[in-house]
Parts: C-alpha cells; sequence; structure tokens
C-alpha cells in the first residue's frame, strides 16, 4: 500500500511538471483538464477518479470556494478531495466506512469528480454566488488578482465552467441536482431551507414547522450567530500544501453586493460583460 502510495506520489508529481502553472494568487495555480487548482490540492485529487466510490445515496455538497461553503460547517461534513491528502492515506478507509446516506463536501468540478456521480443518482446541492461577490470574497482571502480572476485563472476556476456544469446537470436531472445561489438563500432562508429538505426527501412535517424548528436552523445558520461561536473564533482547518485556515477568516462580512464598496465601476463592468458572454443562452443569470 505504501509503494502505491509513493508511486501515486511521483506520478502526480511528474505530471505536475509538465502541466501550465501560474502565478498571481497566494499560492501558483495549475491548469489541469481546464481547471485551476493548486499543485498539492491537485495531487490529492487525482486519485478521487479512480477511488472514489459514489453510492446512490449520497448527498453531495457542491460549491465553488467563496460562495457559501462555511454554512456546512468545514469539520462537520466530510471534504471528498481531502480525504485523499497524501499524507494522510488511511482516510480512504474512512470515506468508505461512513453509513449511507454519507453527507459529503467538494469543490471540485462536477468533470472533475467520477462519472459515477451522475451515474449512481447522488443528490447534488450545489451553491454558487454572483461572481463581482464571490471575487471580492476571494480577493479578501487570498489577494488581488482580479484579471487573473477574469481570465479563469483562480481557484477551482473558471468559475463559468464551475457554475455551469453544476448548472448544466441541474437542467438535465432536476430530481438529483439542486442548484443554489447565495444571494436566493440570504434573500429567504427559510424558503431555502425548505426546499433543500424538501429536495432531501426529508421536508419538514407540519408539526416540526409549527414547532419552529425550520425557523431555528435558519436562526442557527446565520451570519451572526456561526461566526460569534467559539469553535468558528478559534482554531482552524489543515489545507493541502501546509496551509491553514483560521475558521475566523471564513466569516468576513456575509453581505450581498459588498463588491462594490472594493472594486472601482470599471472593474463591475468588465467582470459583467464576461458574465454576460460566459452564461449567455445558458438560463443562467445573475
Ligand atoms: P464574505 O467574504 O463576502 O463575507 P466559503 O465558506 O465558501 O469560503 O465562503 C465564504 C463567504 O461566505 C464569506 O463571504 C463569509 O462571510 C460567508 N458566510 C459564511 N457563513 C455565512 C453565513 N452563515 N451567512 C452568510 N454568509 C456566510
Amino acid at each position: 500500500q505504501l509503494q502505491s502510495r509513493i508511486d501515486e506520489e511521483s506520478h502526480g508529481d511528474n505530471l505536475i511538471a509538465t502541466l501550465p502553472t501560474r502565478e498571481g494568487w497566494s499560492t501558483p495555480l495549475t491548469l489541469f483538464k481546464k481547471c485551476w487548482l493548486r499543485p498539492q490540492v491537485l495531487k490529492n485529487c487525482l486519485p478521487v477518479q479512480d477511488k472514489f466510490m459514489p453510492r446512490s445515496e449520497d448527498i453531495i455538497l457542491a460549491t465553488h470556494p467563496k460562495c457559501g461553503t462555511t454554512w456546512n460547517p468545514h469539520k462537520v461534513v466530510t471534504i471528498i478531495e481531502a480525504q485523499f491528502l497524501s499524507e494522510r492515506g488511511g482516510d480512504l478507509d474512512y470515506i468508505e466506512s461512513l453509513p449511507s446516506p454519507r453527507l459529503l463536501a467538494t469543490h471540485l468540478p462536477l468533470s472533475l469528480l467520477p462519472s459515477g456521480v451522475c451515474k449512481a443518482g447522488c443528490r447534488i446541492v450545489y451553491l454558487c454566488r454572483e461572481p463581482k461577490d464571490a471575487f471580492t470574497s476571494m480577493w479578501h482571502f487570498e489577494n488581488k488578482a482580479f484579471n487573473m480572476f477574469c481570465e479563469g485563472c483562480s481557484s477551482f476556476g473558471p468559475f463559468w465552467d464551475h457554475y455551469l456544469q453544476y448548472w448544466k446537470e441541474n437542467l438535465a436531472r432536476p430530481q438529483e441536482v439542486l442548484f443554489l445561489k447565495y444571494e436566493e438563500i440570504m434573500l429567504d432562508p427559510l424558503k431555502a431551507v425548505r426546499k433543500i429538505a424538501k429536495f432531501l426527501d426529508f421536508p419538514f412535517t407540519e408539526e416540526e414547522e409549527s414547532r419552529g424548528v425550520d425557523k431555528e436552523l435558519v436562526r442557527f445558520c446565520s451570519f451572526e450567530v456561526l461566526s460569534n461561536l467559539d469553535a468558528n473564533k478559534t482554531g482552524g482547518v489543515e489545507r493541502p500544501g501546509n496551509m491553514f485556515i483560521e475558521h475566523s477568516s471564513l466569516f468576513r462580512k456575509g453581505e450581498v453586493g459588498d463588491w462594490v464598496n472594493h472594486m472601482s465601476k470599471e472593474m463591475g463592468e468588465k467582470l459583467d460583460m464576461l458574465i454576460e458572454e460566459k452564461f449567455k443562452g445558458s438560463g443562467l443569470q445573475f
């Protein structure tokens, strides 16, 4: 097993050495199958396609970075690609050992997940966000690589391919793929929570609604409550490539339209034109 890990590692290193790489964000990004990834993340993603065994009962929460992943606290939901960290080989057994229905999360575009995810009919809940706000959030989290973001070169980007792959899958299989926008959750969180529960075949009962269980869930998941929990104010999570992410850095402002406070009018217009061009004809709008 160790030997196969070592072989995988060197295969990953050799492959990465041949791929286009760009500097500009806090770490370099490598282009793999039309998706920009940190090299360490890419190394951990390589085995996902062969080794991750989707089950039809799986529920996969997929997000583009900075679109609200933290609504599912990182330590509570197992992140698929993080199970394949090369330094933690044994965790593959962990993901296999989880009882069904497994609740899993991922930042990977649909094209980098095994095709079995769609064939097995896994339930996917996808969350994206108005791209100017997603960039503003990323900008604070990483750095100010606006042009690279517009060129599609950002972590797990291009953002338009990420959004469109899940969007098209949602159009093709609406019973199995739910497509959500950050703005829609912020506008009416109660409606969104009821919609997700119904989609997952666990709708709130009348009795639960009359007891206010759904409203309590919304209150508990609000930015104010989550960002003030001790568990979110302290500590952090490890990410591939010796990255340590402070929990508190995942809660910045949590507002819709904050981009106007950070981008010039010209930058906003440039990104709007790109959004229009990339999503034209798809039915997806922001
Ligand atoms: P801002 O930087 O705009 O504040 P991710 O979790 O995918 O990394 O996304 C982080 C973004 O989601 C941050 O946006 C963060 O503030 C926001 N966020 C985290 N928890 C939230 C919550 N409970 N309600 C609303 N926004 C939240």
